[in-house]
């Protein structure tokens, strides 16, 4: 097997070669005057496995057009197989129309992916679970739910009757019932959370259950999310929970989008602690001291 990386999350890729006691064999790309790049794969592949790992965030548009030409010199390279390891699938969140008028954006990369000739794509915590249906080829559905739950376990020893599991919206409901069940069926509740579709502002935000059932106990609520773009949804549930009386908020997220100000609105929000995971890498300017980052490496390791 030949592993290759894209640009967008080398330091990712290098985890993952170690991992499989390998090193990443090497593309040559040139980038033209008018911004145009040229993909050349050096090693030889005629009759190899490869896989190509590249996040889509930041940059989507990109990311996306380095990762169809790597797939695409690959395969005219000879390899015989192409897997793509993209742990942020970029376009997830256009995945259906929602008002008239409107792209399939998500639609559209999946079947230039298709196309150029990937075999099989590995990718983590999908914002829906149908999104594997809009493929024709095999896609592994990895997560971070078990990571988190490793973490937790460590750090939170009493997390069964301390803290209370906490989904930013009712969108995320799946997820944190599969967290709850690893974490031996430890107590979640939802937040209700209406964000207006135009200017991306939350417009309300409930608790779905009676804090009170839970409040005598827990301390501390641990936030699930796939991702966190503005920072925005955090910032707005930690002031809920606060307001109900839940005073240690803390956040485990799998994709660390970290669009605009995120870094400055989750360092400035009353959350204790942010953990994420490097299926995006994140740039040193957008570090901050409450930030954790989780490897997914292994996970993907297991799945090549
Ligand atoms: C929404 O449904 C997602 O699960 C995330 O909660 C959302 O994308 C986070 O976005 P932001 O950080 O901009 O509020």
């Amino acid at each position: 097997m030949k592993v290759f990386s894209g640009s967008s999350n080398k330091p990712l890729a290098e985890r993952v070669a170690k991992d499989l006691d390998t090193r990443l064999s090497p593309l040559e790309t040139f980038i033209f005057p008018d911004g145009e790049r040229r993909i050349q794969v050096v090693d030889k592949v005629v009759g190899y496995d490869t896989v190509v790992i590249q996040s889509t965030s930041p940059n989507p548009d990109t990311a996306y057009m380095e990762l169809f030409f790597i797939v695409d010199a690959l395969k005219r390279s000879g390899a015989k197989s192409v897997t793509a390891v993209v742990p942020y699938l970029g376009y997830q969140r256009q995945d259906h129309v929602f008002r008239g008028g409107e792209a399939v954006s998500l639609e559209v990369i999946i079947e230039t992916l298709e196309s150029v000739g990937m075999n099989r794509l590995i990718t983590f915590d999908l914002h829906s679970i149908k999104i594997p249906e809009l493929f024709k080829i095999p896609i592994v559905h990895l997560s971070a739910l078990s990571i988190f739950a490793e973490k937790i376990k460590e750090i939170y020893p009493n997390y069964k009757t301390d803290s209370v599991l906490v989904s930013p919206d009712m969108g995320g409901i799946r997820r944190i019932k599969i967290l709850s069940e690893i974490l031996s069926n430890m107590p979640y509740i939802s937040i209700v959370k209406d964000r207006d579709l135009v200017t991306g502002n939350i417009e309300s935000n409930k608790i779905d259950t009676n804090l009170q059932d839970f409040k005598k106990e827990v301390k501390r609520a641990i936030i699930v999310d796939d991702m966190i773009s503005t920072g925005r949804t955090i910032d707005a549930a930690v002031n809920l929970l606060r307001k109900q009386g839940i005073e240690e908020n803390v956040v485990f997220a799998t994709h660390p989008v970290f669009s605009n100000d995120a870094r400055n609105i989750l360092q400035n929000s009353k959350v204790s602690k942010v953990f994420v995971t490097d299926a995006i890498d994140i740039p040193k300017e957008k570090i901050f001291p409450k930030l954790e980052i989780l490897s997914i490496a292994t996970e993907i390791t297991k799945n090549l």
